[in-house]
């Protein structure tokens, strides 16, 4: 299973219900990796895409504790095995945790591949993802150069990121990163 996410300078991810910044070269990052692949998120991230749908053109899986819970579009699960078991059909490799906070954390153990956009700027945050940096288990093994937002297509011009992959060490047969 992989996990993609934005962190900020500091880890955090997002900040009342909200990106820290939107930055499209890396939105453009997540359409590719996830087109065509299993996304789940928790329903509180649903809140934030676009008129609060379901990402188009993958399958949607959403976590929902709410026994009446029903998204159109989307498969609901209410429980981490229970997302699991809606998984079990699919190769981990076409799986993508996409957040938030409470999902990232619940679904680290099972991902093999963490796709992080690093953005080099501190924001005010309220939920954080963990630091891989100081997870053993995890190996940095890409990172691009240095990129820019651009105030043209960006919340905010001039801010620093770059992206990075990181695999766990017990799966690094394929070391080619990307
Ligand atoms: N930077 C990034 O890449 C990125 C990506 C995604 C999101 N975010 C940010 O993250 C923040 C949202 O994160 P969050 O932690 O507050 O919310 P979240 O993880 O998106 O969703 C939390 C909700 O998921 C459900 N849930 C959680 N664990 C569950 C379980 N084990 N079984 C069943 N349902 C479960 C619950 O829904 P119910 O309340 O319906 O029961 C819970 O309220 C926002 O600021 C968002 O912008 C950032």
């Amino acid at each position: 299973m992989n996990l993609i996410v934005a962190v900020d300078s500091e880890w955090g991810i997002g900040c009342r219900d909200r990106l820290l910044i939107s930055i499209r070269a890396d939105l453009r990052n997540f359409a590719r990796l996830t087109k065509g692949k299993t996304v789940i998120y928790g329903s509180r991230t649903l809140e934030t895409f676009p008129n609060k749908e379901p990402l188009k053109g993958r399958r949607n899986i959403i976590l929902s504790r709410k026994p009446d819970y029903k998204v159109e579009n989307a498969e609901i699960a209410r429980s981490v095995d229970e997302a699991l078991a809606l998984l079990s059909d699919e190769a981990p490799s076409d799986v993508f945790v996409i957040g938030g906070g409470s999902i990232y954390g619940q679904f680290l153990p099972y991902c093999d591949c963490c796709y992080i956009t690093k953005i080099d700027k501190s924001f005010e945050k309220d939920t954080f993802f963990k630091n891989i940096d100081e997870d053993d288990t995890f190996r940095l093994v890409y990172r691009s150069s240095l990129r820019f937002s651009d105030s043209e297509t960006d919340d905010l011009g001039g801010v620093g990121y770059f992206f990075t992959k990181y695999r766990r060490i017990s799966h690094e047969t394929d070391k080619k990163g990307e």
